[in-house]
């Protein structure tokens, strides 16, 4: 494997020296731009317990932190590497008893049904395995009128998500349509989709 490919299939599951420098570009500025935008989406909700899902190196479990502080945040990553990553950055918060960091799979998450008001997930859902049975997952783990987030810097026909399809195994950058039936068949209603006005970003928020 070349080392351009090596490096990039690092943001699928972060390990290693590569996954170190991954996680690290991952609380960068272009991440968090993108991050930022998905978030003003969320609506008008007042979360008190958030479940951040694929939190890389938990500069958004950081951030959803600062805009909800009633909020309590459990940052979920099935990557050893991100988990250390994600205390690491909110260190201060664990210590106050408002932020929690597990590692698990989303195919199979270690919550009990009905616990949280607000689900996210940024720049990760490419590499769920099997996306309706993972949306399912989050829906069973959202209290009624819980909204789900997702928000990606592909919008599943750019040249440049393709090109990363092609770099990365596994990887598969959706477009809202696919994104939206997956979700209703998981369970959600009130499927929303938003586009960046000149970059292929998307929002997609979904209520249970
Ligand atoms: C491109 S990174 C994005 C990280 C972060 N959300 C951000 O926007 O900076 C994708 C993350 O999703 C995680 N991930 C991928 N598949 C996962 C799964 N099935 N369960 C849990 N985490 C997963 C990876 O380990 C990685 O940390």
């Amino acid at each position: 494997m070349g080392l351009l490919k090596s490096f990039f299939s690092q943001t699928r599951k972060p390990e290693g020296f590569l996954g170190k420098l991954m996680v690290g570009g991952m609380n960068g500025s272009g991440h968090a731009k993108l991050a930022d935008w998905g978030m003003s989406h969320i609506g008008g909700i007042a979360p008190l317990a958030i479940a951040e899902l694929g939190c890389g190196g938990g500069r958004n479990a950081a951030a959803l932190m600062k805009r909800y502080p009633a909020a309590k945040l459990t940052a979920l990553d099935y990557s050893a590497l991100s988990v250390e990553t994600t205390k690491k950055t909110n260190r201060n918060e664990i210590a106050a008893g408002r932020c929690s960091v597990v590692q698990a799979s989303v195919e199979e998450l270690p919550f009990a049904a009905v616990s949280f008001d607000l689900a996210t997930a940024f720049e990760t859902v490419y590499f769920w395995p099997g996306l309706e049975k993972c949306f399912a997952e989050v829906c069973r783990v959202l209290k009624p009128g819980g909204v789900f987030l997702i928000c990606n810097e592909s919008d599943g026909c750019d040249e440049t998500g393709r090109r990363f399809e092609k770099i990365i195994d596994g990887m598969k950058c959706y477009t809202a349509h696919e994104l939206a039936s997956a979700l209703k068949a998981a369970g959600f209603s009130e499927v929303k989709s938003d586009r960046h006005p000149s970059k292929p970003w998307l929002a997609v928020t979904a209520r249970k």
